[in-house]
């Protein structure tokens, strides 16, 4: 017993031996990268604390991340586009609508979903009982890709980082992926969207239901009753 409460405190003065070494280096690197210092004032405090809170007046707003997209130039769909679409709707929504990238209609106004499946869109939101304005929308890409081809990894590569901060920034209870493309790309995987819609999956800690993009709802109005269901299943999610 006595021996092994010697070893104990040995063992105890090698590992704080170990940390304060650890803290010793670290601290060096730090000076050496030029930190010249630590603000432990409440108010610096309070700051932390209060990050990643909904609302939390340090939080990254929508008009941030969108000053800091600027006249994006990081990808070539910069070349063709008249407008970038960055999305619409409350910056507080519980409830977000993510498509694959803008149309025809999209560029030239600059607005997420405003032609022909964008009218179908407006119409499920509606039929939610909720209106464009109370949800949020936008797309996997914010500048149209050449005749609506499909995006590049590239591509999307380079405008993910902006759709996660605009998610960061809104901290909704929910997301819809519109279509394969949205699916595929929040969730990270191939699996077909017959098979991802319907279910609740999740990208970064938020649920989020894929269902069939309106485009191609136009193309089969026979499948206008999988996505109600869908939409049902939200509702009820959302408390309605
Ligand atoms: N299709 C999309 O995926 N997004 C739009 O904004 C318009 C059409």
């Amino acid at each position: 017993m006595k021996s092994t409460l010697k070893y104990t405190a040995k063992a105890a003065k090698k590992d704080l031996e170990e940390a304060l070494n650890g803290m010793d280096s670290y601290l060096r690197f730090l000076a050496e990268s030029g930190c010249r210092g630590f603000n432990c004032s409440t108010e610096s405090l309070q700051k932390i604390e209060a990050w990643g809170h909904k609302n939390s007046p340090c939080a990254e707003t929508l008009e941030d991340v969108r000053m800091d997209l600027g006249d994006c130039r990081r990808c070539k769909l910069s070349e063709g586009r008249k407008n970038i679409v960055f999305g619409a709707g409350d910056p507080n929504a519980r409830l977000v609508f993510v498509g694959e990238g803008p149309g025809y209609e999209e560029d030239q106004r600059g607005e997420p979903f405003v032609g022909a499946a964008g009218r179908l869109l407006t119409k499920i939101i509606e039929a939610m009982n909720y209106t464009r304005e109370q949800v949020y929308i936008c797309n996997i890409l914010k500048c149209r890709p050449p005749d609506n081809r499909n995006p590049m990894p590239d591509e999307i590569k380079a405008c993910s980082p902006f759709l996660r901060r605009q998610i960061s920034s809104i901290k909704p209870d929910f997301i819809c992926a519109l279509g394969t493309f949205a699916a595929q790309t929040l969730l990270e995987t191939s699996v077909p969207i017959s098979k991802l819609k319907g279910r609740f999956h999740e990208y970064m800690g938020i649920k989020v239901l894929p269902t069939f993009h309106p485009a191609y709802l136009l193309r089969n109005p026979g499948k206008k009753r999988d996505v109600w269901e869908d939409m049902q299943k939200l509702m009820k999610a959302l408390g309605h």
